[in-house]
């Protein structure tokens, strides 16, 4: 048996003004206009043989988003796991696999991030099935991207010695500088973590037990005063409220002896800021751009220009990304793209 866990707990900061805390990137429709990233996640497991209904872990203000858009979609959710505030995810994982060994624990957890776009379903479908048996031989295992720039906001694996469907995991280095990045790329001995991890739940807290007991003790603790009702899972809040915020990939993945990395291709990528969307839209016969709604440009090359409920009319630019929204606009440099955040966190203290 294999449980999917859907995290869809971020605030996607790096996408404003489009991303906002209250309506952040998981719920919106970046790729395809029919179903927002969060609906397309939970899509992708249709196909998959011997899986239950998902669990989604998210923060307590979106429980109705999450409830409304799985509904839309046709999805059935076992349950809504509710955060009372965000602690990263190797917690959420935690909550997770607590409820799932609370009734199997061998059973296997398929940890998959709500703001990720494939291309190619069945290929990361084919790559889950292949995974399974080293998952229920007691690996943790993560699904690997092959590299083709020293991207500083990813994890990076190195390949040990072959197993059945990939390889062991040598060394894990979760979002290296940029020159470590280059290295690791240029020597052609590492993958992409893609934040997608397959894992008995009994292994997954076993190894937080090893490496972050803190944060397996807050979580239990937060468990064990759980309440539920007929759609969604609560948890103690101020055992929750201390836990140490900290991502599974520093928490665990980077420490863990018990890692398996298994490639896959299926078209990834995680849609973290303008320049990914950029990259997954610009069109080679429109002068390299990216647009969405009313838009007019001329002499504009590779640049993204998103309306929402405006014309939005760019001249003689190229290399930008203008993302207009009913009540605010970003212009700015498209090699700025990772630094919108810096924005979001200035009104934050601004009020
Ligand atoms: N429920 C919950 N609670 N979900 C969370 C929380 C939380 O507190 N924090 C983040 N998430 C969700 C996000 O919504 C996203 O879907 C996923 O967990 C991963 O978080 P990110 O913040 O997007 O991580 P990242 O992109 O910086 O890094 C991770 O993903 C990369 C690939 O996309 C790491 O796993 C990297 O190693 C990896 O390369
Ligand atoms: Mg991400």
């Amino acid at each position: 048996p294999l449980t999917p866990v859907i995290l869809s707990g971020g605030s996607g900061s790096r996408l404003w003004p489009v991303s906002r805390e209250q309506y952040p990137k998981q719920f919106q429709r970046f790729n395809a206009t029919e179903h927002s990233l969060l609906q397309e996640t939970a899509l992708r497991l249709t196909g998959l043989g011997g899986v239950h209904d998902p669990l989604i872990v998210c923060n307590e203000a979106h429980r109705f988003l999450v409830a409304e858009q799985l509904q839309e979609a046709g999805v059935t959710p076992w349950r809504i796991l509710l955060e009372p505030c965000g602690r990263n995810t190797a917690p959420a994982v935690a909550l997770a696999a607590s409820q799932v060994a609370n009734q199997d624990p061998a059973t296997l957890l398929l940890v998959m991030p709500a703001d990720h776009v494939m291309i190619d379903a069945p290929a990361f479908q084919a790559a889950v099935d292949q995974s399974r048996e080293l998952a229920e031989q007691g690996f943790l295992v993560t699904f690997g991207i092959t590299p083709d720039k020293p991207h500083t906001g990813y994890g990076y694996i190195r390949r040990g010695q072959p197993l059945s469907a990939g390889h062991r995991v040598d060394a894990f280095v979760e979002k290296p500088d940029l020159a470590r990045a280059h290295a690791y790329l240029e020597s052609g001995d590492y993958l992409w973590n893609s934040g997608i991890f397959l894992f008995r739940a009994d292994r997954y807290l076993e190894e937080l037990e090893a490496h972050a007991a803190d944060i397996h003790h807050a979580c239990q603790a937060a468990y064990a005063g759980r309440r539920e009702d007929l759609d969604f899972m609560r948890f103690d809040a101020e055992a929750f409220a201390a836990c140490r915020s900290e991502s599974i990939d520093y928490a665990v993945m980077e420490h863990t002896r018990r890692a398996a990395v298994v490639p896959m291709d299926p078209g990834w990528s995680d849609i973290g800021a303008w320049d990914a969307i950029f990259e997954l839209k610009s069109d080679l016969a429109a002068q390299g751009n990216a647009t969405r709604g009313d838009v007019m440009l001329h002499d504009t090359r590779n640049s993204l220009v998103h309306s929402h409920s405006r014309l939005v009319a760019t001249l003689g630019v190229e290399d930008l990304i203008v993302v207009e929204t009913e009540d605010a606009v970003l212009v700015a440099d498209r090699s700025r793209a990772q630094d919108t955040k810096g924005i979001v966190e200035a009104l934050n203290t601004a009020g």
